[in-house]
């Protein structure tokens, strides 16, 4: 298993963390917008409060020895009706600061967000990628299974 660079942390996101440089590290995924602390503190609160115990968003960040938000990644469990009332885990959201790239930071957060979902007692994790990342993904255990479809509003 790989192991975090000297002085490195991972953590659940916390409720201080706009200050800390989180939505940067989503910027390397996709379109953010100006969301300012305020709004960022509102959504966090939503979150938590639409999870209870094992169900909703787990939401890690990777920080580095100075204490800025490096990298990101999370894990939506879902309650199914189907396989006995079974549960299921979405990764979304995976993301490293571009100048952290290639130490394994993105590996560390998928072992935890699997780890997490088997311990909760999720019977899969699934996600979506591109063709782009799907190598990475290979090197996580995941293997291609279907194909994803949008519908974009
Ligand atoms: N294709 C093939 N292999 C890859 C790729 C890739 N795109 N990216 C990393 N790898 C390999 C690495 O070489 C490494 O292999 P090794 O063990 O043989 O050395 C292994 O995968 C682990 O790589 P990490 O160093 O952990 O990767 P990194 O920390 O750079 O994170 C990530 C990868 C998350 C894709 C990062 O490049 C990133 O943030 N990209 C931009 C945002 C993005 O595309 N996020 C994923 C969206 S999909 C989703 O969120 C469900």
């Amino acid at each position: 298993a790989a192991a975090l660079p000297e002085a490195y942390t991972i953590r659940p996101l916390q409720r201080g963390d706009h200050a800390a440089g989180f939505l940067d590290v989503l910027r390397v995924l996709t379109t953010v917008g100006e969301v300012s602390a305020d709004a960022f503190e509102a959504r966090f609160d939503e979150m938590r409060q639409n999870g209870k115990g094992a169900v909703g968003s787990h939401v890690l960040v990777i920080l580095d020895g100075e204490g800025r938000i490096v990298g990101t990644g999370a894990l939506l469990v879902e309650r199914k009706f189907i396989h006995n009332l079974g549960l299921v885990g979405h990764i979304e959201d995976i993301a490293v600061a571009k100048d952290q790239q290639g130490k394994k930071l993105g590996l560390r957060i998928i072992q935890a967000l699997d780890y997490l979902a088997e311990h909760v007692g999720c019977y899969k994790t699934i996600l979506d990628c591109s063709e782009a990342n799907e190598g990475f993904y290979v090197k996580c255990g995941f293997k291609r299974a279907g194909l994803e479809m949008a519908h974009y509003y």
